[in-house]
């Protein structure tokens, strides 16, 4: 993990709360980039961290925290205006550093933001969840060549309004994994050999047959201990289960807590780095634990999108 100090360079909280950051975030975000200045230290060391595909990158007072309302329940953002300023500012600095916001259609409608917030009567929103990619059915940026879709989002952004309880997000980074896992485990994970059914959020009815989980150029991982199942009755089948079992293995032994303080900006790179989060607990409402995310992709990555949405990315 790396972290950069942004609290000398916030932006007027105030001027990026005029514009929705739903409406052409791709027009906008260079427009915040380059109104929001960032010393060259800053920026230097956040190019390089982003280019060296450094697993998480923690921009620490990205943001000015103000009063915000009572913490939400729904996934589905407000349409009050109180939000928006955090959420240009996370536009604003993706596209300093090459990066598009993007959704997907087939995950909440597409929406660009979401609430990472507990829910009383959703109980995964209460409990931990074990490390994963996000979007792990959809295609890797190396598969989609001859397709008409978009590969899964570079890095997950998570904008933090309030952590009172100190839940961690939870990290593995792929090169301590794969430091922890015999050359055999993976080789075998490299194999295309696995199925992947699309993550709960993710209205998609196809499944992926027959592909890798981890990829050597460049090195990159896919991965959901539920969603990633295998053929039992393979040839293969007894290196492939022990293959899993130590990639379950090392994910546990390669994992580090990154605590979210609000204001900060987390970048976590859905390639090179498995994320989870330890239990946030049933506290809802009122000042509990209120994250927002959002993803990005790399500019000159090759997506599939409707005419005049940019954003919203196929399937
Ligand atoms: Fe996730």
């Amino acid at each position: 993990m790396i972290e950069f100090d942004l609290s000398n360079f916030r932006l007027d909280g105030d001027k990026q709360n005029e514009i929705d950051p739903r409406e052409d975030p791709h027009i906008n975000g260079p427009l915040f980039a380059d109104s929001h200045f960032l010393s060259e230290e800053l920026t230097l060391g956040i190019e390089s961290a982003i280019q060296s595909r450094e697993p998480v990158i923690v921009l620490k007072e990205a943001f000015e925290t103000k009063k915000y309302p009572l913490t939400p329940t729904e996934f589905q953002t407000s349409d009050e205006k109180y939000w928006w300023s955090a959420a240009n500012t996370a536009n604003g600095l993706a596209s300093k550093f090459g990066l598009k916001l993007c959704s997907y259609y087939s995950e909440n409608d597409g929406e660009l933001f979401v609430n990472l917030v507990t829910n009383p009567s959703n109980k995964k929103s209460q409990s931990s969840m074990r490390g994963h990619t996000d979007a792990v059915a959809h295609h890797m940026p190396q598969e989609i060549k001859f397709l008409n879709e978009s590969p899964s989002p570079d890095y997950v952004m998570l904008i933090v309004l309030r952590n009172p309880n100190k839940v961690p997000t939870v990290v593995a980074s792929l090169s301590d994994i794969l430091e922890n896992i015999s050359i055999s485990a993976m080789d075998q994970l490299a194999l295309p050999q696995f199925i992947i059914h699309p993550q709960a959020t993710f209205n998609i009815d196809r499944i992926l047959h027959n592909v890798p989980i981890l990829f050597l150029q460049p090195l990159s991982i896919r991965y959901s201990h539920g969603k990633v199942s295998y053929d039992l009755e393979g040839a293969n089948i007894d290196k492939v289960k022990r293959a899993i079992s130590e990639l379950n293995e090392a994910i546990i032994t390669s994992s580090s807590e990154v605590f979210g303080n609000p204001g900060d900006i987390i970048l976590v790179n859905n390639r090179t780095a498995i994320h989870g989060r330890k239990t946030p607990g049933p506290d809802s409402a009122g000042d509990s634990r209120w994250l927002m995310r959002t993803y990005a992709i790399f500019e000159g990555q090759r997506t599939s999108h409707k005419e005049g949405v940019p954003y919203k990315l196929k399937p």
